[in-house]
C-alpha cells in the first residue's frame, strides 16, 4: 500500500459565482485565441466537464480522450485529468502543444509501478507479451507491448489469448483479476491498486442493496473481486454510463467516483444515482469516491494555465517514440473493432 500525505492534495475550494463566471468567461475566450480545446475526464469539476461540453471539447473514459485528442486538429491540448491522460496526449499528437491544469495530478496505479521495478519484472517473464493500463508512466508504457484501458482490456487479452500469447499485466491488480476471470488467459499481475475504488466495500454493498433491492449495481473494474461480483455492469467510466441507460431499473448504486454522477444523471434524468458505500471494516476513507487528484482540476488553475502557457507537458522524446508503439497498438484494436 503506497503511504500518501494527505497534505499532498490541494482540493480546489469553493469561489463565489462571480469569480467562477470571470474564469468561465477567460478559458472560452482563451480557446478560441489559442485554436485550443478541452478534454476531460468524468471524474473532473463538473464546471469543467459543462465547459469542454460547451465548447467542443470532450468528456469521456480514458480511450476516448486519447482517440479524441490523437484526431482534434486544435493547435493546443488542454487535458483535465491526470498526469498519464497528459502524458498520453502528448505521446500520441508530438506536434500539438498539451498543457494541464496542474501538473501535481497523478494516479496511485503510476506511483505504484516504477520503472526500474517494472521492468525487473518484465526481466523476469521474458515469453510474456507485456500489457500496461493507461495509468501509468509514458516509460511503463514504452516498456511493454500493449497499452489497454479498461474500456478495451478484456477485449485485448482475448485477443492475445487466441493467439496463445501469455500475458504480463501490470499494475492494477483488480482490473487484471477481473480480466484474467473474463478469458481465462494465462496472466502473472502486478501488485497495483487504485485507493479510490479500491475503497468500495462489499459488505456494505450487501447492504445496500438490501435498502435498494430494485436497484441496479454499476461497478468500474478497479474495484476489488468482492464488489465487482455484486455488480449487474462492470466496465469503463463510458461503459457505466451506456450501462445506466441499458438497463431498465430506475436506481442505479454506482462504485466509480463521484463525478462520473454529472454526465450519468445527464443521460439518466429522470433515475436516481446512488454512490456504492466506501465504509466498513479495512475503510480508510481518504478517498472515498473521490479521486484526490482528479479533484486538483479547477477552473481557477484552467483559467491560469490557459492564460499563461504554463504547465506544458514534454515527454522524452526517446521514451515517447517507443511508447507510442504500445498506443498505437490499442488504437488500432480499437479501430479494427469500428469497422468490424
Ligand atoms: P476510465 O478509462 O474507465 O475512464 O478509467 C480511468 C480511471 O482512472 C478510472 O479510475
Ligand atoms: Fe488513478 Fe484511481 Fe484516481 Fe483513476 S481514480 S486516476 S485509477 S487514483
Amino acid at each position: 500500500m503506497i503511504e500518501l500525505a494527505d497534505t499532498l492534495f490541494k482540493q480546489p475550494e469553493e469561489i463565489p459565482a462571480s469569480v467562477k463566471a470571470r474564469h468561465i468567461e477567460t478559458i472560452r475566450a482563451m480557446l478560441k485565441r489559442e485554436n485550443a480545446v478541452l478534454i476531460a475526464h468524468y471524474y473532473t469539476d463538473p464546471d469543467i466537464q459543462k465547459l469542454a461540453e460547451e465548447t467542443g471539447g470532450c468528456v469521456s473514459d480514458s480511450l476516448e480522450m486519447a482517440r479524441f485528442g490523437a484526431n482534434h486538429s486544435a493547435d493546443t491540448l488542454i487535458v483535465c485529468g491526470v498526469k498519464f491522460m497528459g502524458e498520453t496526449a502528448k505521446i500520441l499528437s508530438p506536434d500539438k502543444k498539451v498543457l494541464m491544469p496542474t501538473l501535481d495530478a497523478t494516479c496511485s496505479l503510476d506511483i505504484g509501478c516504477p520503472i526500474d521495478e517494472f521492468s525487473e519484472f518484465c526481466d523476469q517473464h521474458p515469453d510474456r507479451t507485456v500489457v500496461v493500463y493507461a495509468n501509468t508512466s509514458a516509460a511503463v508504457k514504452a516498456r511493454a507491448d500493449w497499452v489497454v484501458t479498461s474500456s478495451i482490456a478484456v477485449d485485448v487479452i482475448d485477443h492475445l489469448d487466441s493467439l496463445g500469447e501469455k500475458v504480463l499485466w501490470a499494475p492494477d491488480r483488480y482490473l487484471g483479476s477481473y480480466v484474467q476471470k473474463k478469458t481465462g488467459a494465462d496472466m502473472v499481475f502486478w501488485n497495483g491498486s487504485c485507493i479510490v475504488h479500491e475503497e468500495f466495500k462489499s459488505q456494505r454493498l450487501s447492504e445496500m442493496k438490501a435498502v435498494y433491492p430494485h436497484a441496479a449495481v454499476l461497478v468500474h473494474p478497479e474495484s476489488p473481486e468482492s464488489v465487482v461480483a455484486l455488480a449487474d455492469a462492470v466496465g469503463s467510466t463510458s461503459q457505466l454510463i451506456q450501462a445506466a441507460k441499458d438497463l431498465p431499473n430506475k436506481q442505479m448504486i454506482v462504485a466509480t467516483d463521484q463525478g462520473i454522477f454529472y454526465k450519468m444523471q445527464q443521460a439518466v434524468p429522470d433515475k436516481e444515482l446512488i454512490i456504492a458505500p466506501t465504509a466498513g471494516t479495512g475503510a480508510t476513507c481518504r478517498s472515498c469516491a473521490n479521486c484526490p487528484w482528479m479533484a486538483m482540476n479547477s477552473l481557477e488553475n484552467l483559467a491560469q494555465v490557459i492564460e499563461s502557457g504554463d504547465n506544458e507537458i514534454f515527454v522524452n522524446p526517446e521514451i515517447a517514440r517507443q511508447a507510442i508503439r504500445s498506443l498505437s497498438r490499442m488504437l488500432e484494436f480499437k479501430a479494427t473493432q469500428l469497422v468490424a
